[in-house]
């Protein structure tokens, strides 16, 4: 069967506060295909965070299937989601979370040297790359909020996963330094050929992107594509 990379079948994510139940995600169904950049956009609270997490194999969705390569992500045990997810992912956050006590190099190394082994030299160029050459023995205290992401972003891309996920890339960013990392981050994905799911509330920037998705009460809503009864 023909599939996309990543594929959400009809998911579902409610969670449960004493006797009152959400809904967050109301039967998602996505398709994304390989190399493709996605922008994921919708109101507070939409649910944005919940589906990112949940497609990224972060939180199991309450029902319904995400396959990642045509294979399911959350049947297999806790281990075999730990290693789709170091294999396959990266992740970039709002907050940056960057080891405090490590320099930005350290930090790259970390999920390097966890992956595969001595990863020295792609860490130092990637941070180049990111245009952090000249900042690799810098803690992140040392460094601005759109140095730090870059930081990050050069630490989810080391180990070259197949497929990136960013939530808010660019929050805790001012525009020009938003849309500069934001600006990088498609860049570099499109160099390797890497997915990239990336939630952002700045639709300013979803022209970076090859399709945006509305995510509307726990919904996608229809985006681009025409819908029965337009004309
Ligand atoms: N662990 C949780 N327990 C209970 N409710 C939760 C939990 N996580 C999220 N929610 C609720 O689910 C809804 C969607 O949250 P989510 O973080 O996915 O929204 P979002 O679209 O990312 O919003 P924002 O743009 O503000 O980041 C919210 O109403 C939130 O309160
Ligand atoms: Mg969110």
């Amino acid at each position: 069967m023909d599939h996309g990379l990543i594929s959400a079948r009809d998911v579902t994510r409610q969670f449960r506060i004493g006797r009152r139940q959400i809904d967050v995600l109301r039967g998602v169904s996505l398709e994304i295909q390989r190399g493709e950049k996605v922008f994921l956009c919708g109101p507070s609270g939409a649910g944005k965070t919940t589906l990112m997490y949940t497609l990224a194999g972060l939180e199991r969705p309450t029902s319904g299937e995400v396959l990642i390569n045509g294979k399911s992500l959350y049947r297999g045990g806790r281990k075999e989601i730990s290693r789709t997810r170091n294999q396959m992912m990266g992740y970039v956050f709002q907050n940056f979370l960057l080891m405090p006590e490590l320099s930005a190099l350290e930090n790259v190394l970390l999920p390097a040297f966890i992956g595969r082994d001595d990863r020295l030299e792609q860490a130092k160029d990637i941070l180049e790359r990111v245009g952090m050459g000249h900042r690799l023995h810098h803690l992140p205290s040392e460094l601005s909020g759109g140095e730090q992401q870059r930081v990050a972003i050069a630490r989810a891309l080391v180990n070259e996963p197949a497929i990136l996920f960013a939530d808010e890339p660019t929050g805790n960013l001012d525009s020009k330094a938003g849309a500069e990392v934001m600006e990088l981050l498609t860049h570099l994905v499109s160099e390797k050929g890497t997915t990239l799911v990336v939630v952002t509330h700045d639709e300013g920037l979803t022209h970076l992107g090859d399709r945006v998705l509305h995510l509307v009460d726990g919904q996608i809503s229809a985006d681009a594509a025409p819908t029965a009864g337009v004309l």
